[in-house]
């Protein structure tokens, strides 16, 4: 669970050599680019926390782009992969800062009308509570080709990297993602979160995380039941913390955002650091 910022700078040119190199995808933006004298916008998802868990073909996109326009959430190692040349522009948001959604639309269809290859680079994958859709929507209504690159959600990452296996066929055999941002929906969806058995991904759970557990307890869920928080997963700043439910519920979580809360019987065990028999010996525990 290292990070080393200097090995990813030299690692992705030598990636990047053998994309430009070998075959290139249609989808991969780079035709799209030189077809279209309108301009394009290609759709980036950076993964989660460190510049080196990027796709090979993100990262090529990125060397090919005229302006990247970039959230907080992408490292911003990433965006020295673009040319010199290329423009960039920070549009991170957080509570109470960052320009509108409008304006980020704005400003990528209007540079796409002057003939420019925009990448768009955003944590995780763009369509995890990315708003990707809306972004994909303005350049379609002005005409503007769009692509779009996947990333490793942190919803995956997070967890993975902390060593968390989502699923695992003796204690869950589905995963579900959800936003601590919505604790105020219906009983109805909660109650479906809490009977479901599933083990439980929640995204921006930081200020909400009592307020999640408590609507699971409330709904049934056992509050023995472990919870796992992975902050700043893929960076230096990467941690990571264990509590039960109940104690989430009065304690909610230990770490700023961004932090992804794991629910569920597989966030007691810590798959990929344990020998075969110590894990065995706490899926016991934990069943
Ligand atoms: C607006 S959502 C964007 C999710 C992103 N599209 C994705 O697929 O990862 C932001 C939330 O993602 C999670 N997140 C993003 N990067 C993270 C990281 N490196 N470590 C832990 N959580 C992260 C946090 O829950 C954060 O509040």
């Amino acid at each position: 669970m290292t990070h080393d910022a200097t090995s990813t700078a030299q690692a992705i040119p030598v990636l990047l050599r053998v994309v430009e190199g070998g075959r290139r995808s249609q989808r991969d933006g780079s035709n799209a680019a030189t077809s279209n004298p309108g301009g394009t916008v290609t759709l980036v998802g950076a993964g989660p926390g460190g510049a080196d868990l990027i796709t090979v073909r993100g990262a090529a996109a990125l060397g090919r782009a005229d302006v990247v326009v970039f959230d907080r959430l992408a490292d911003p190692e990433l965006v020295d992969l673009a040319p010199r040349r290329a423009e960039r522009i920070a549009v991170g948001k957080g509570k109470g800062y960052g320009p509108d959604q409008q304006d980020i639309c704005d400003v990528m269809v209007e540079r796409a009308r002057r003939g420019k290859h925009v990448v768009r680079l955003k944590g995780g994958d763009p369509f995890v509570f990315g708003r990707g859709r809306e972004e994909i929507e303005a350049a379609t209504q002005a005409g503007i080709d769009v692509d779009v690159i996947p990333g490793v959600s942190s919803a995956l990452g997070a967890p993975a990297l902390a060593g968390i296996s989502l699923t695992d066929r003796r204690l869950a055999s589905s995963f579900t993602v959800l936003t601590g941002h919505r604790c105020d929906e219906s009983d109805h969806e909660w109650k479906a979160f809490a009977e479901s058995g599933s083990t439980l991904v929640v995204l921006m759970a930081a200020t909400t995380a009592d307020a999640v557990a408590q609507r699971l307890l409330d709904h049934g869920r056992d509050p023995s039941e472990p919870v796992a928080f992975a902050h700043a997963a893929g960076t230096v700043d990467e941690q990571v913390a264990r509590a039960d439910l109940s104690e989430t519920a009065r304690r909610g979580c230990p770490f700023p955002s961004p932090t992804v809360m794991v629910v569920g019987a597989v966030a007691a065990a810590e798959a990929a650091a344990l020998a075969p028999a110590a894990y065995e010996a706490r899926v016991a525990q934990a069943t």
